[in-house]
């Protein structure tokens, strides 16, 4: 086991995942956060999954509980932040990892209830969470929140409300990063690229009806860097350092983990 969270309580949202053959962003974040020390708060609305993911840690050696919860309600985001808080007695990391694009579309044929559903899953949830764990962080003078964002906030995309939401992500990071530098609590963003994770391979080879061979070929061969995607591992590393205290002069960036998928221009 590492020493890098020792000592350390975080909170990882969407610490299941889509079911499919590789392994997820929050899924990768929650079993390293627990690899390098910290206690991990397991949150998923699909509490199946989380356990899963927690399996997997305690065959690990490593220390972790679940939490069936629904981010987008403001409730269950209170009951998050205060169950953490009774299991472990402080709250040092909110790794903000729910995000969805499902249903998105472009600018003429999204329905509103679509736009409405991946608007509060991807950024009111956001709001949400940090509202509730904030003060928690406040009170202890330290904490470090994680909001993954994607590259899709500043490519070129057709998927209007996952592209905008994500965006909001940024500047949602920026406004917490600027208000409680104060209360020493950092606030970063990533940004990943193209990944080879479930929720993009099976979900798209879905949506396009196309199979999951082609889904990553296809995904692959748009990545500068070794023409191949990243993973949740990618993520989770990133993560990991900006959640550590090895970052502890870091607030309000955002960290692309895209493979240079973001600094081709033209
Ligand atoms: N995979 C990619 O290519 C890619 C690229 C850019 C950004 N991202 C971002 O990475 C993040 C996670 O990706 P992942 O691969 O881990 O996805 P995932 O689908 O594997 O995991 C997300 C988890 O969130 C849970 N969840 C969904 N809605 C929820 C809600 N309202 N409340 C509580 N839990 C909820 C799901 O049950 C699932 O277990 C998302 O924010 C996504 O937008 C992914």
């Amino acid at each position: 086991m590492g020493i890098r969270l020792e000592g350390k309580v975080a909170i990882v949202t969407g610490a299941g995942q889509t079911r499919g053959e590789t392994i997820g962003n929050g899924r990768a974040t929650a079993i390293l956060f627990a690899r390098e020390g910290a206690r991990v708060m397991l949150l998923d609305r699909n509490l199946s999954s989380a356990e899963e993911t927690l399996e997997m840690i305690n065959d690990e050696g490593g220390e972790c509980f679940t939490f069936e919860g629904d981010v987008t309600s403001e409730s269950d985001c209170v009951a998050m932040a205060e169950q953490c808080h009774q299991h472990y007695g402080q709250i040092d990391i909110l790794q903000n990892n729910v995000g969805i694009g499902f249903r998105d579309a472009g600018i003429t044929k999204l329905k509103e209830e679509d736009w409405d559903h991946i608007m509060n899953v991807n950024l009111k949830s956001m709001f949400l969470t940090c509202k509730h764990v904030v003060p928690y962080m406040r009170a202890r003078k330290t904490g470090a929140i994680v909001n993954i964002s994607s590259v899709a906030a500043i490519a070129s995309t057709g998927m209007v409300a996952y592209k905008t939401s994500k965006a909001g992500v940024m500047a949602l990071t920026q406004n917490l990063a600027t208000g409680n530098a104060r209360f020493g609590i950092r606030a970063n963003c990533i940004l990943p690229g193209l990944m080879n994770t479930p929720m993009a391979i099976e979900g798209f080879s879905t949506s396009l009806g196309q199979p999951r061979e082609k889904v990553i070929a296809d995904r692959d061969a748009r990545v500068p860097l070794n023409q191949k995607m990243g993973t949740g591992w990618d993520v989770a590393y990133a993560s990991l350092f900006l959640a550590s205290d090895e970052a502890k002069f870091i607030t309000g960036v955002n960290l692309p983990v895209d493979g240079g998928q973001s600094v081709r221009i033209g």
